[in-house]
């Protein structure tokens, strides 16, 4: 082993050189540290100099669901690339299989597993579908594709072009044509929205849908792309009577529902997957960060049989298939790590202590609000909770995002790491973010919103 590896401060040194970190700007590393994290168990990471931290937010981006340093994904990851690491998913593997079968066990409904290795990815593959689906069926018409104000579906140009956060679309335009916003459905920003009513405003949120399809012409939309829960738009639970009017919008237009369970996917809300809490029945699901809690790369398109046979169903036509590949969409490493994902998930019961403690988060956050009038709106599902902050309870306007940062910033000088909503919404840098993982212990939770119960009282007096 290179000695190099266990001297840290050549490790900080090296970091601050060469590595280009995710969504940071650098400027501040040129006289404090970068952080390095160094070690995990359980809920808890140690960084550089040693210092413990309770991980509120699985890995920052609601990823490690089950928790770090597990031994049996470890071996599982282990074993399966001794055997057989890689091969093009032209051909099966085992893992692939084994693993396509038992999610597939979690998704009535549905039949298919497309293998690939990020979220943005699987979003892509998607839109893909739907393209040539339009081109094959419809003459190439029913291309459009829906996408909600304030969701995200990832990182590239084809997934930005339906990005719903304009702050992470700046100056990264222009992007792919044929994308169509639809308005968001946050209850508690309803003032905001021009015609929103008292009553019954999820169906207003829904109709609005219905209302673009009108407008662009229901032969002209072939999907629409949603995230049961929003993430990192606010962590934006959907209003009562949303969801199925959603699915009586898409039925009757004969749009493509597809869901982005990228976050909520694989146990984050309480259920296997968090459409599965609206009675909703999808065409598409795309997931990825817990499906293998970030021990391997993995994602996943999952389709219905329909839509699958839409690909097989003019075998004579050189084109009639799907003619897209994912190189590391061959790796067994990604289902060997979820299928022992899904097993401990099983034999821990850890969708049940989601519920148990995803109740107990928002009881301490609904003590929060009473406590801090900064705490406009708390919001959650699961162990997939939002505190917004405003500086005023009747106008609801928004705290800068700096003070939004200071809470985070003081929770981690305390030992513990929350999310804030980040270059997403403009103006809406506003939301505190608790994903713990779902492994999580009730003396945990409360350990996490003191830490915030502190913060806020430092940070608004
Ligand atoms: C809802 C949602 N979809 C898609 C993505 C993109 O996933 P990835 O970063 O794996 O490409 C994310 C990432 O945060 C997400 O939150």
């Amino acid at each position: 082993m290179d000695g190099n590896q266990n001297d840290i401060t050549h490790v900080v040194e090296a970091d601050r050189a060469h590595v280009w970190h995710h969504l940071s700007q650098h400027k501040p590393y040129e006289t404090a540290d970068p952080r390095i994290i160094v070690e995990g168990k359980g809920m808890r990471v140690w960084d550089q100099k040693g210092k413990e931290h309770l991980d509120a937010v699985s890995g920052a981006v609601w990823t490690v669901n089950v928790g770090y340093g597990r031994e049996s994904i470890a071996n599982a990851v282990r074993d399966q690339i001794l055997k057989m690491n890689y091969f093009a998913g032209a051909a099966g593997t085992v893992p692939g299989a084994l693993f396509a079968e038992r999610l597939i066990e979690k998704m009535p409904g549905l039949s298919r597993v497309y293998y690939c290795n990020s979220g943005s990815e699987a979003n892509e593959k998607a839109f893909k579908m739907v393209r040539q689906i339009a081109h094959a069926k419809y003459g190439g018409k029913k291309y459009k594709i829906l996408y909600r104000d304030r969701d995200y579906h990832g990182t590239t140009i084809g997934a930005l072009s339906a990005g719903g956060q304009d702050e992470r679309n700046a100056q990264y335009g222009p992007f792919a044509p044929g994308f169509v916003r639809v308005p968001h459905c946050l209850e508690y920003r309803k003032h905001e929205q021009e015609g929103a009513p008292d009553q019954h405003y999820g169906e207003w949120a829904a109709e609005q849908i219905e209302a673009v399809i009108l407008r662009e012409g229901p032969d002209t939309v072939g999907a629409i792309c949603l995230e049961p829960v929003t993430a990192g738009g606010g962590v934006i639970t959907p209003p009562e009577g949303y969801w199925q009017k959603v699915q009586e919008i898409c039925r009757k237009y004969d749009v493509l529902l597809h869901i982005d369970e990228v976050v909520c996917g694989v146990g984050r809300t309480g259920t296997w997957f968090g459409y599965q809490h609206y009675g909703i029945e999808p065409d598409m699901v795309t997931m990825a960060k817990g499906v293998a809690s970030g021990y391997a790369a993995i994602a996943c398109l999952v389709t219905s049989e329909k839509v699958f046979d839409m690909f097989k169903d003019q075998p004579d036509d050189p084109l009639n298939y799907f003619r897209d590949i994912s190189t590391f969409g061959g790796c067994t490493a990604g289902p060997a790590a979820a299928l022992e994902n899904m097993r401990i998930i099983e034999d821990e019961a850890l969708l049940s202590n989601t519920d148990a403690m995803g109740a107990r988060m928002m009881d301490n956050l609904h003590a929060l609000m009473d406590k801090h009038r900064v705490i406009g709106d708390v919001r959650g599902k699961g162990l997939f909770c939002g505190a917004e902050l405003v500086v005023d309870r009747e106008t609801r306007e928004p705290v800068a995002e700096k003070l939004a940062q200071a809470v985070t910033a003081d929770c981690m000088a305390q030992g513990v790491i929350v999310g804030v909503t980040n270059r997403s919404v403009p103006g809406r840098n506003n939301t505190l973010c608790f994903s713990p993982a779902l492994i999580a212990t009730p003396d945990d939770i409360d350990q996490i919103t003191e830490a915030v119960d502190g913060a806020l009282g430092r940070v608004f007096g």
